[in-house]
């Protein structure tokens, strides 16, 4: 047993010469370990002389414990430089500011759209919508618009070549509307328009809301108080000046386009800006519907959403509602 002294110290050179947990754990199993070199001498003492024994069992059982203390700070020290590491590699800094949750906004078309459908809801109108993908009857013909008539070339029409398009106006969607309901009846129609035409003031693709009002004993004078009222609601502008100048349209008689007044360049001038059509439902379009011309009236008016919008929010260029850029959308918040 004389051999302990050194047996110990090479151990422990062992333990603190081990490179990673895995080289510790060898040196554990090579000499504490259940066929370890200190559990071998355990077994073997009983070959020595009896007054021995004691003294030996008790240095082995120290240097086992002494061993097992080593094994341990190592192994905690080999923790430590491992947390180390990976601090130094996960590095986070908990001081820099957080990424903010943006707020979105509804564009400024959607909101012009709800604006109009709030007004009219108040007087009993219902939203009905109809596809974008019309045929020529729904968009032209039902609506006293027959295959020469001149209107068509001004509608700047995308066609499909199978007597199909898309919609050039929401007026498409009172046809479908009338062909499945009896009067009375009161629907704005939202939705969006399409025109072979672009410039600043002009879009491709747009928003109209289309209305339609049917019943025994309508007249150009509900259909004149009704609009003036909306526009000065949507406004918010009691005093807005207004004026309904003669037009037409093949399919409301008598028609009229509505003009805003708004302030011109030199204080005291007014610039007049169209902003809707209407008039009064034309009997040939009751009689592709099957209504009675002579029982029933109705008027109908639609207008350009972002006609709507630019006036209100005072925005000169149609393009920027459609581009996009979060600049122009963050405006409306
Ligand atoms: N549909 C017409 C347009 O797009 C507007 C309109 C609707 C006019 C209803 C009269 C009645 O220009």
């Amino acid at each position: 047993m004389t051999d302990l002294d050194s047996l110990e110290a090479a151990a422990l050179g062992e333990i603190q010469t081990a490179q990673d947990a895995d080289a510790l754990d060898a040196v554990r199993v090579r000499y504490l370990g259940k066929k370890g070199v200190l559990t071998e001498r355990l077994k073997t003492l009983g070959t020595l002389p009896s007054d021995e024994r004691p003294a030996a069992g008790q240095q082995i059982n120290r240097i086992k414990s002494s061993l097992k203390q080593a094994i341990a700070e190592k192994k905690s020290g080999f923790e430590q430089s491992d947390l180390q590491h990976r601090l130094g590699r996960e590095a986070l800094d908990v001081t820099l500011p957080g990424r903010r949750q943006d707020l979105g906004s509804l564009h400024p078309v959607t909101h012009t759209r709800i604006r109009i459908r709030e007004y009219f809801e108040r007087f009993g109108f219902s939203v009905e919508e109809g596809p974008e993908v019309e045929d020529e009857f729904h968009n032209f013909e039902a609506l006293n618009i027959p295959a020469h008539h001149p209107a068509r070339a001004m509608h700047d029409t995308f066609y499909f070549g199978d007597g199909m398009l898309l919609r050039t106006h929401a007026s498409s969607v009172q046809i479908r509307y009338m062909q499945h309901n009896s009067p009375p009846l009161r629907i704005i129609a939202p939705g969006r328009v399409y025109r072979c035409d672009s410039d600043p003031t002009h879009s491709p693709m747009f928003h109209q809301v289309e209305g339609l009002l049917v019943d025994e004993h309508t007249s150009f004078a509900h259909l004149k108080s009704m609009l003036v009222k909306f526009l000065q609601t949507f406004f918010e502008d009691e005093a807005l000046q207004v004026r309904f100048r003669p037009s037409y349209f093949p399919f409301t008689e008598p028609s009229a386009e509505i003009d805003v007044a708004i302030p011109g360049s030199e204080p005291g001038n007014l610039r007049w800006l169209e902003i809707l059509g209407c008039g009064m439902v034309h009997p040939a379009v009751f009689e592709q519907v099957g209504i009675d011309p002579k029982r029933y009236r109705g008027y109908a008016f639609g207008m350009g959403v972002e006609r709507l919008a630019m006036l209100r929010y005072q925005i000169d260029d149609l393009r920027l509602f459609f581009e996009n850029d979060l600049r122009f959308l963050k405006q409306f918040t």
